[in-house]
């Protein structure tokens, strides 16, 4: 895929739940590796974080990590981080996997604020409008968050590339 001038600043998303071990990081994976395999690394930059400030410098859930790495994500690297205020500077979308954690950033944000706030499933497919915690769940809660995320990366790179990039970086 042909690459986009270095010069352009890259695109930063911010992917953002309660703990950032759980659902942040498996959508920080896929983006990730959706972004790699469509050529877009120069382009757009993914970072994830939490509202809460519980599991700082931990990696993580396990549960996240091995049903991640069964279809073909690595999460292993990721280290879980606090949202902090020069976030609404630093990236063009911060993302959140559920409505108590979008209303947490609206609280944190700035007046003004150069990131669109957005809950991460306004670009799914599916009748899940936010994604559900999966910490108190069984192997299927980590599976349904993976397919929730996988939709809506497809959708959100498309946006990206439609409205950021020039054309000869389309996400397809
Ligand atoms: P996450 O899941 O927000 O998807 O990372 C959670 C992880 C930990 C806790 C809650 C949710 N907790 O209460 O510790």
């Amino acid at each position: 895929m042909a690459s986009k001038s270095s010069s352009q600043p890259k695109v930063r998303v911010l992917l953002v739940c309660l703990g950032n071990i759980c659902r942040s990081p498996s959508a920080h994976g896929v983006l990730e590796k959706y972004i790699k395999d469509k050529g877009l690394e120069e382009q757009i930059e993914v970072d994830s974080a939490g509202t809460g400030d519980w599991h700082i410098g931990k990696p993580p859930d396990p549960r996240s990590i091995t049903a991640a790495r069964k279809r073909g994500y690595d999460l292993s690297q990721l280290v879980a981080r606090q949202v902090r205020a020069r976030d609404f500077q630093d990236f063009d979308y911060i993302l959140a996997m559920d409505r108590s954690n979008l209303r947490a950033l609206q609280e944190l944000s700035p007046p003004s604020h150069r990131a669109r706030l957005r809950l991460f499933l306004d670009y799914g497919s599916s009748a899940h409008d936010t994604v559900p915690d999966p910490y108190y769940s069984g192997e299927q809660g980590f599976e349904l968050v993976l397919d929730l995320i996988e939709d809506a990366c497809e959708r959100l790179l498309t946006e990206i590339a439609t409205e950021h990039l020039d054309s000869s970086a389309s996400a397809s």
